[in-house]
Parts: structure tokens; sequence; C-alpha cells
């Protein structure tokens, strides 16, 4: 029987997503959309304090609400030892509140009621005797001698430290200074955000009293590790636990860790024997759920007159929240990968110090389209280079030309120990200036100025740093990032490829199909891609950190020329020739040299069941764990334009210029897809968005009216998106990742620009987010007439 191989897409084609038909006629199938037999709802009373001890708490009068099932209290979890769940950082959180509550909207108790209504109802029936305590909102209070101590659960703990770090050569960096011709030094704060994804957090947990085993459907970007963390927590075995994540509506970091509304849905199934939902409103998730940034900081550069950099130095301090659930790669990366810090930049010399804290606000810290921590290293450098330049009297386009790495020194060895995966920085620089037409902007700037407009231009040059593993050097509560693909081969020639990382959004149904198609010459239409779910996928540490192209994508390379392995020697078979004389051609093994002697990839396919050679195993499927050697660094030159009006303050981005380079690009259009996402995001960052509190901790915008995100309107109206292709000197397709460069580049560029658009007035630095209000206040001070 011939098997017909259809033509249909490949690696690199810009194919439109598989996934999005489902999406965009509303069939994505969301933990929301979950509905069991006997289903019971839920609702999480929250601490209306920032800070306060529990004198009790009674659930009878809820307990009486002829619709709840059940009230459960931290004193319940504690007699089961549930009361405190380890964090992802090696810090422990409540799950219930027992002793205190640490910060506003901490979880205290669950009610489970038969509707969801009800459990909402049932929750101003509980009375908590709260007795108020001193709060910590402002981060550098909690250093104080005499500032309350947050976490007096730990004995061991006697202030609000929770780490001090520092990393680079001290007197190297020192010396750098001594000698240097110019310094500057620059304070910002990058501040507390959300990443605030479209789909709040939620599980459903469904314990089968038959089978013993509990089934979770949870907004996981990381199901694998959830299941082994919740059979260590919870000692159920973990065969019996199996955690699916359907289609998750984004994640951004926000659905890396474990929050109490799953530990508390999942004991309240395990007791009532019923499947149970929890669902998060806005307000929980903009209150409750991690938050992201929320560093303050001071960057130095020692530069000589002629603006080489000589050295780096940066000072932190990093606001935890009530519980250290900070995202890190492992206990030896308490900043994450802060220390990328001098970036793309050729800097002999470079030093961080850092200190950690406790403080009466939500618990987090996650990676917020980020690999740990990176946005706010690259937002400093590119800060404090633009206060260099200022400094200098130097356009810092110059600046920076001056000081990026030479392409002839990649792979580049930094001096915080980070070997970078290849690039061209000055080839970005230059296209990004190309597409802009830099000079002609310069010139556009200064009639703007004669005609007393207020335009500015700022630049960002900068690499990230994804992908974690290698698994020697990083791992998630113990367990070692690596990743997984399992990739079966139908007798017709179509696929299923199983993979451990977990989309959320981001088309990884499409892409990884098409790493199977360009390494098999299957097309990528014929391949079916499975995620999310812990029984029918290979173990995997989840997608976060821009790992999945670099780790779970290699892992589908790998697995794929594994299986091209197996399929040569079948194709030899039915050639009946040397698998030496075979050659790799299109998507088939041919005889070199007599490309009319050829085996299509289906027809191997089908020979895998029908007709193996006599000393081979019957089929075609393998599985493949990747340690990538090293990390990705893919890297960018952004140039924003932005013009301020005079009478509002209001920013308006007139132009925004994003040259990426990511290597080798799987789908280039969901490569600018993602680059227009992340694009918006940093927009947001930069302009509006920032969680605010009160003296007391009462948090000030849990909902999008006070919480700004960015729109439509505030973003131009055409992104300027470019490229350059600098294959990764280790991956298997020569990828980086690229999902989160966007939003670690372009905050600098956003708030270079309104720097420079102010810069007439003096201007050296202002903090995000640019609101009107501020900018205005900038101008009136300035006398500044607003028309
Ligand atoms: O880990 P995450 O999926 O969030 O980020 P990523 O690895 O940067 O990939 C985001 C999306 O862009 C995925 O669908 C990737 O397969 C795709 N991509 C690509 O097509 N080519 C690249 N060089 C990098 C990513």
């Amino acid at each position: 029987m011939a098997v017909e191989t259809r033509q249909g897409h490949t690696f690199g084609d810009r194919m439109p997503r598989k996934e999005d038909g489902r999406f965009i006629r509303g069939r994505g199938h969301y933990v929301d959309d979950i509905q069991l037999p006997g289903m019971l709802h839920s609702a999480i009373l929250r601490s209306p304090f920032a800070h306060a001890r529990i004198n009790g708490i009674d659930v009878s009068a809820a307990l009486d609400h002829p619709k709840v099932r059940a009230v459960i209290t931290g004193k319940d979890l504690e007699e089961q030892g549930l009361a405190w769940m380890p964090t992802i950082a090696g810090d422990t959180q409540a799950v219930l509140a027992t002793d205190k509550v640490r910060f506003q909207g901490q979880e205290v108790a669950f009610v489970v009621a038969d509707d969801r209504y009800s459990a909402q109802d049932a929750l101003e029936l509980i009375e908590v005797d709260y007795e108020p305590l001193p709060v910590i909102v402002e981060t550098p209070r909690a250093l104080d001698p005499d500032a309350p101590v947050i976490r007096d659960d730990k004995a061991e703990q006697t202030n609000n430290i929770i780490f001090e770090w520092e990393h680079g050569d001290r007197e190297a960096t020192e010396r750098a200074f001594e000698q240097a011709d110019v310094t500057v030094k620059q304070e910002m704060i990058y501040p507390r955000v959300h990443p605030a994804p479209m789909e709040t957090c939620g599980a459903v947990a469904d314990y089968d009293v038959g089978t013993e085993k509990m089934t979770l459907w949870v907004t996981s970007q990381a199901p694998h590790a959830h299941r082994t963390l919740a059979a260590i927590v919870t000692g159920l075995p973990e065969q019996q636990i199996r955690i699916i994540s359907p289609d998750i509506g984004g994640g951004f970091g926000n659905k890396v860790p474990i929050y109490p509304g799953y530990v508390c849905v999942a004991v309240a199934s395990l007791v009532l024997g019923r499947p149970v939902k929890w669902m998060e409103s806005r307000a929980e998730n903009l209150m409750s759920t991690s938050f992201a940034r929320d560093y303050h900081m001071v960057g130095e550069i020692a530069a000589n007159k002629d603006g080489n950099i000589l050295g780096v130095r940066v000072d932190v301090l990093s606001d935890h929240g009530a519980f250290n659930a900070h995202a890190q790669p492992g206990d030896i990366w308490p900043m994450g990968f802060f220390a990328i810090f001098p970036s793309c930049y050729d800097a002999p010399a470079a030093y961080a110090e850092a200190t950690g804290v406790y403080s009466n606000k939500a618990p987090g810290g996650i990676a917020y389209r980020c690999s740990f921590r990176v946005t706010e290293a690259i937002y400093l450098m590119e800060r404090t280079m633009d206060v260099l330049a200022d400094e200098l009297g130097m356009d810092p386009v110059e600046l920076r030309r001056k000081n990026l790495i030479p392409a002839e020194k990649q792979p580049y060895e930094s001096v915080m120990g980070w070997t970078y995966d290849g690039g061209d920085y000055h080839a970005a620089l230059d296209e990004a200036l190309r597409i802009a037409d830099y000079q002609a902007l310069l010139e556009e700037q200064k009639e703007a100025r004669e005609q007393g407009r207020i335009m500015g231009i700022g630049v960002s040059t900068f690499t990230e740093i994804v992908g974690a593993g290698p698994k020697k050097k990083c791992h998630i509560a113990g367990l070692e990032m690596f990743d997984s693909a399992e990739l079966r081969i139908h007798p017709t020639g179509k696929a299923v490829l199983k993979i451990g990382v977990q989309s959320q959004g981001q088309g990884h149904e499409t892409t990884f199909a098409q790493i199977v198609a360009g390494e098999l010459g299957i097309p990528a239409e014929d391949v079916d891609v499975h995620h999310g779910d812990t029984d029918h996928t290979p173990y995997g540490l989840g997608t976060y950190g821009s790992r999945s192209t670099p780790v779970g994508g290699a892992a589908a390379a790998v697995v794929s020329r594994k299986i091209r392995e197996k399929a040569k020697k079948i194709a030899a078979h039915l050639l009946e020739a040397a698998e030496g004389d075979l050659e790799w051609v299109d998507g088939g093994f041919q005889v070199k040299g007599s490309p009319g002697q050829r085996k299509e990839m289906g027809e191997i396919a089908f020979a895998a069941y029908t007709n193996t050679p006599p000393d081979e195993e019957a089929g075609l499927e393998g599985v493949a764990y990747y340690d990538p050697p090293e990390m990705t660094y893919p890297f960018g030159a952004y140039i924003c334009v932005v013009e301020i009006d005079k009478g509002t303050g209001q920013v308006d981005v007139k132009r925004f210029i994003a040259v990426d380079d990511c290597g080798v690009r799987i789908n280039p259009m969901i490569v600018e897809g993602q680059i227009h996402g992340g694009l918006a995001q940093g927009i947001g960052t930069a302009l509006m968005e920032v969680i605010e509190f009160d003296e007391e901790g009462n948090h000030l915008n849990s909902n999008f009216m006070d919480y700004l995100i960015p729109t439509s309107m505030e973003v131009p109206k055409e992104w300027e998106t470019g490229e350059t292709v600098t294959p990764s000197t280790h991956h298997p397709l020569g990828a980086r990742g690229v999902a989160e460069s966007p939003t670690v580049g372009s905050p600098a560029a956003v708030v270079n620009a309104v720097v420079d658009a102010l810069s007439p007035y003096g201007v050296r630095h202002v903090d995000m987010p640019l609101k009107p209000a501020k900018i205005w206040q900038i101008l009136r001070e300035n006398r500044v007439e607003p028309f």
C-alpha cells in the first residue's frame, strides 16, 4: 500500500496557528469550563488587614447556611500538617492563616457550597477576631531596627531580611571606579506590577473514592512539577495524582506558583468525596497572586572620558512580600539571573550586592514575562547607560555602539560568569537605526523642539538569558531543569508529539509540529502536539522564562533525529541498499547520486509497522530528555519615539522599532506576534502599571479601572519590527527563546525616550510608571506653557 505524503507547512514557515481555530470560535477549554456531576463550588475568605494577629475564627453561622457543605480554616489544615506549604524559593507560605495575617487579601478560610453565590454569601457569616499590627509597605522600612518582624512564625527570623547576596568582583570593580574619568550613579525603582493574565487562576479537584485517584485541573504553567510537589506535600502517591492543565488564558509567570486555593480545593475534594471548583475573581488575582518586580536599585557605571565602560556596580533592595515565593531556578539564585546586568556590553568589571526583605504585601516576585529578574537588570543597565551618555554629552547610540561586545568575541565569557551563545549586537543596532532612520529622527526632534513640541527618542540594546537549565545549575524545588519530548509516528505517517512544556497561548501546538516537520518531512498539519496532562506526557519542568524553545524545542528536535536514525535503517531495508549509501534529502531518504531510488517518510512509517527489517523492533517512536549545555542569549535593539502632551502630561508612543535576534525562527509569524504582545506589556509597565498601597497596607487598585493595562489606544498603530539571525552556537536548531525579550527591552526604551523628551528641563530620570499626573507635575514645575 502506498501512503501519500501531502505537502504542508514545515519549519520556518509563517504557518497560521493550529490552535487559533478553537480559540477564535470560543471553543477553547479552560479550567472554568470544567463541569463535573455533583461538583461543588468554593470561595476564599481573605484578610481585610495587611498585618494582624488572629485571636479567633467563628465559622458556625457559615456552616448553618443551607447550601454550605464545609468551611475549612487554618486550624483544620494544621491538624493534617497542611496549614503551611513550601514555596519555590525554599520558604514557607501559609495556606490558610493560623497565627497572623501578613498581607491584605491573605487566605483565611475556605467555604465549599452547592454554588458559587452561596459560597460567596457565606464568607460574610464568618467572624474573625483580628488584632491589627503595625504595617510595612515602604520597602526600606523593612530594614529599620524597630520594624515589626513579619515572619515571627519562624524561630530563626529576628528581622525582615530574607537573604543578602553578592556577585562579581568587588575589588576589581572598586579599582575601576577609582581609575575612571567619569562615574555616574542613578537610583531607581522598578515598581511592583502584576502579570494580569486574561484568565485568572483556578482549579477543579476531583478525588475519586473508588479509584483513590485525585485529578486536578489547574491553571498551571508547570503541571509535572506541580504534581510532584502535590505528592510531597499531601503524602498522596504520585501515580494517584493526575494534573491536567487545559487551555490556559495567559500565564506570564503568574501560573507558576502553587496557590493556597489549589491546596484547599484538593483538601475539600478529599474530605467531601466530590469534585470542587475554585476560580478566583479579578480582584483576588490582582491582590493575592504573584506580583512581579518591586526592586529598589542603584546603578553605577565607571567609564573613561571616551565613554568606554570600566566597571558597573549595582545595589538592590528586593521586596518579596510576606512569604518568599520568588521565582528562582534553584537556591544558588536568590536574585534569579539578575547577574546578567552588564548585558550586551563589554564590561571588564562588575559587582552587585542585594538584600531581599519581607513586607506586608502579597508574596510572589515571579518572573513576569522575564527570565528570573532579567527585566529589572536590563532596565537598570539601560537607564544608567543613558545617564552616562548625558554625563559625557554623548549620543546614547554612540555610547552603546562603543561598548557593545564585538561579534568576534562570541561565544563571549562575561565577567559575571555567563557564556553567551553568539550574537552580533552591532548588526542589530544598525538594523534598528536603519528602520528608524535615526538621523532623520534627530532632525525631526530638532524641528519639534523649535516648534515647542516635546518629543523624545529612547534607545535600548540588551541581551536576555533564557532557557533554564542546564540541569547541573538550575532546579525548581530540587527538580533538575531539563525538558522532554515523546514522538510516535503512526503507520499512515501521521504523528503525535507529547511535550513536557506547557503552552499558555504561545502557539506550541503549531511550532512544535513545525520542528517535527522540519526534521522528519512530515507536514506540520499531520503532527498533533499534546501537552498539559501528567498522565499522558513525559516529565518536564514547564513553560516560563522563555524555556520552551531552548529546552523543550531542542528535545523535540533530538527525538525527531533519533527517529530519523531508525527510519534510515528501514529505508535501507526497503531500498535494499546499505545505510551508508543513503542520504536525507527534502524529507526522505535516497540513494546517494540516485534520487529516483527514494523513500518518503510516509512509506517508511508504514513499513515500520508492516515490513520491518529482520533485526529491528517494530514501531517508530522515541523519547528525549534534553539538558541544555548552557542558556540561550536572545538580544535586541529597540528605539522608541514619544511625544508628550504639554497640557495633560500624556505620553504618546509614536513609533516603536524592535529588532530582535532569537536565532533561527521556527515560525516567523508567531515570533512577531510574541514580540507585539511583549512590547505592549513593556509599554504598560513603563507608562501606567503599578500596584499601590496606602500606609495601612490597603491595596489600592484591585480592578482594571484602577490597575491600568494598555489597550490598543496606548500602543503605536503599527509595530516596526526587524530581525537579525545569528544562530545559537549550541541549540540543535540554532534557536533561542523570544517571548520575553520585548518585555525586557522595551520599558527602558520608553523611559529613555520620555527622559530624552524632558532633558531640556534638566530631567535625568523619572521612575515608572510615567503616568500623566507625574509628567504634568514636571512640566508645571518647569513652567511649560500647556498650549
Ligand atoms: O517558553 P515560551 O513558549 O513562553 O517562549 P519561547 O520559547 O520564546 O517561544 C514562544 C513562541 O515562539 C513558541 O511558539 C516558539 O516555538 C516560538 N519561537 C519560534 O518560532 N522561533 C524561535 N526562535 C523562538 C520561539
